[in-house]
């Protein structure tokens, strides 16, 4: 037999078998329509509690609001404003590891009923039904979002950003929170 045909040698099979596994399971799972899992635009990095209430003060939170936290991370925001304000809440996550730990410290917080986790890309989620959204990204995500915001969110609904503004879009209000800036604009009437 060839020195490089291998055909009846067992251990080029072991060899060649997990490999050819995993090639089929990358071509099922992304060769054939699915994307690979995006990268977050931004890490991790939690708001402090005495900015999370700043904020939602300054956006005036009732018990009617909706509250969309866009890269919610453990979900601080939004279990926040159903724990104090009576609102539901929903936070957009491509983090699966930081969902759950989000709707486990909602379980924790007895809000569980009020908010929900989703595990998308905030460029693609649905956020028409949001009448608060809540921000922590960057100031080039916040411009890149701006037209998603102005496009989906029905008028009135408030936007909240803590630390970064955007740009020309000049906020309403304006506030310092322990050294961090939080900004609050409306969406007008198109
Ligand atoms: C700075 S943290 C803010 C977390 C939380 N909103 C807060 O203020 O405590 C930003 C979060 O956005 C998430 N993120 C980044 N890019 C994202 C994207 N394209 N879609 C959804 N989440 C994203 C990150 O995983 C991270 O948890």
């Amino acid at each position: 037999m060839a020195a490089d045909s291998g055909g009846a040698d067992p251990r080029y099979h072991q060899n060649l078998m997990p490999s050819m596994r995993i090639a089929l399971a990358l071509f099922l799972s992304f060769g054939a329509g699915a994307q690979a899992p995006r990268t977050p635009d931004v890490h991790f990095v939690p708001t402090p509690a005495a900015v999370v209430d700043a904020m939602l003060k300054l956006a005036n939170i009732t018990a009617s609001d909706v509250v969309y936290d866009l890269g919610s991370g453990d979900g601080r925001i939004v279990i926040a404003a159903a724990q104090k304000f009576g609102a539901r809440g929903v936070g957009i996550e491509l983090d699966s590891r930081l969902v759950d730990q989000a709707n486990q410290n909602a379980r924790k917080a007895g809000v569980a009923d009020k908010v929900t986790f989703l595990s998308v890309d905030l460029f693609k989620a649905d956020i028409s039904q949001a009448t608060v959204v809540t921000l922590y990204l960057l100031r080039s995500i916040n411009l890149r979002l701006q037209p998603k915001l102005m496009r989906e969110l029905k008028p009135g609904t408030r936007v909240v950003s803590h630390r970064f503004d955007m740009g020309d879009w000049k906020p309403d209000q304006e506030l310092t929170v322990r050294g961090a800036r939080v900004y609050l604009w409306t969406i007008p009437t198109r």
